[in-house]
């Protein structure tokens, strides 16, 4: 039995419900980017969930209060039954985003997908150029197939987002980003700058951005939302290392969103596997429901009590929630630290002075994502 969380007053804290859930549904993709999000020990085919068990897990989501589901992966359309598990996601009544990096799903496949009942399409794009897109990418031809997809995406009338991750080797071409968005049709832009664990933990001196290209990322998103104002939303994940404080990572743990990785794990984010001391639920095991109320890993950072010094008595605790707990894993190495990139965290000024030195790095050498031989 787990303890129950509670607020530094000593108060039991009642978990709200999720409203969005991440289902990567596998870990294959045929690009290899750098910085990607998945964990650097990737999930074996042999293991993925089959799509009777998507199908359970999106009933219990919808019951549980989800609205809307984001299938992703790696790249969702390697896998031959995604409009199955499309179908029964709609079944169950969520909205259904596709994120996807357009390669390898047919003009024909998308229509099956529109059929099977995909609201909502997220491509993701990797420069503005055919050679920075197939390099960061790490898949000649990539760029093409990309262009081609959007081309399908507007055509066929799905509504469009953009993904773009940004970096120190492309943000400089952040406008060109937006107005190809705007070209794309796209209705809406997400500017991310790489976060740094996993993959992208391992390229920091290839992508950590100069603190001017941060500060010139802002300045471009501000003036591109006065701009664009009811035509394209643009969301913008800043380059947290040159920040004074942390983004609220999820909105706060557990709070509004969960993720189910492709072999069933239940997770309280995507990268919550680098926690080494934390363990994880699997959908095959036991509901999602209990999951999210009940499992330590949930509860583990909810409420304010496990917070330490000097989250505990500064005024934006309930704002920020001590920032990322992964980034503070990453980088502090204890998991319940402060998020080493709030300017109140002592190891602030250490982490300050390697992004600094990590930025003016000449390297563009990476360590691309890959899945090991045979899996
Ligand atoms: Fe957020 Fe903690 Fe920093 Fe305060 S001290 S701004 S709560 S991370
Ligand atoms: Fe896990 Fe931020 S990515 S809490």
């Amino acid at each position: 039995m787990t303890e129950r969380p509670r607020d530094i007053d000593g108060n039991p804290v009642t978990p709200g419900l999720p409203i969005a859930m991440l289902a990567e549904i596998t870990h294959r993709c045929p690009l290899a980017c750098p910085y990607c999000s998945n964990p650097v020990e990737l999930t074996r085919v042999g293991l993925e969930l089959p799509a009777t068990d998507w199908a359970r897990a999106f009933r219990q989501a919808a019951d549980l209060g989800v609205l809307q589901v984001h299938i992703s992966g790696g790249e969702p359309g390697v896998r031959r039954d995604l409009a199955d598990i499309v179908a029964s996601a709609r079944e169950a009544g969520l909205y259904v985003n596709l994120i996807t990096s357009g390669i390898g799903i047919t003009r024909e496949r998308l229509q099956d997908l529109d059929r099977a009942g995909v609201d909502h399409v997220q491509l993701s794009l990797q420069g503005i150029r055919p050679d920075m897109a197939d390099r960061i990418s790490g898949h000649p031809g990539s760029w093409n197939k990309k262009m081609a997809f959007a081309e399908w995406v507007t055509e066929i009338g799905f509504p469009l987002t953009i993904n773009a991750v940004v970096h120190r080797q492309n943000m400089d071409r952040l406008p060109d980003m937006i107005q190809l968005a705007e070209t794309l049709d796209a209705r809406r832009i997400e500017v991310a700058t790489v976060q740094f664990h996993g993959w992208a933990n391992l390229n920091r001196k290839a992508l950590m951005p100069t603190r001017e290209q941060a500060a010139f990322a802002r300045q471009i998103v501000n003036d591109a939302r006065l701009r664009l104002r009811g035509r394209m939303v643009i969301d913008y994940v800043p380059a947290d290392h040159h920040a004074i404080y942390p983004k609220a990572c999820m909105g706060g743990w557990a709070t509004t969103g969960l993720n189910i990785a492709p072999d069933g794990s239940v997770l309280p984010c995507h990268a919550a596997q680098t926690i080494p001391w934390m363990t994880f639920d699997n959908i095959r095991d036991r509901s999602l429901r209990d999951i999210w109320m009940q499992s330590d890993a949930f509860n583990a950072f909810r409420g304010t009590e496990w917070m330490p010094e000097p989250c505990q008595s500064c005024d934006r605790k309930t704002v920020d929630f001590g920032g990322c707990r992964c980034q503070a894993m990453a980088l502090a190495g204890n998991a319940r630290a402060t998020d080493p990139v709030c300017s109140k965290s002592p190891l602030h000024a250490g982490l300050v002075a390697a992004a600094e030195v990590e930025s003016q790095g000449d390297t563009d050498e990476m360590v691309y994502r890959r899945l090991k031989k045979g899996r």
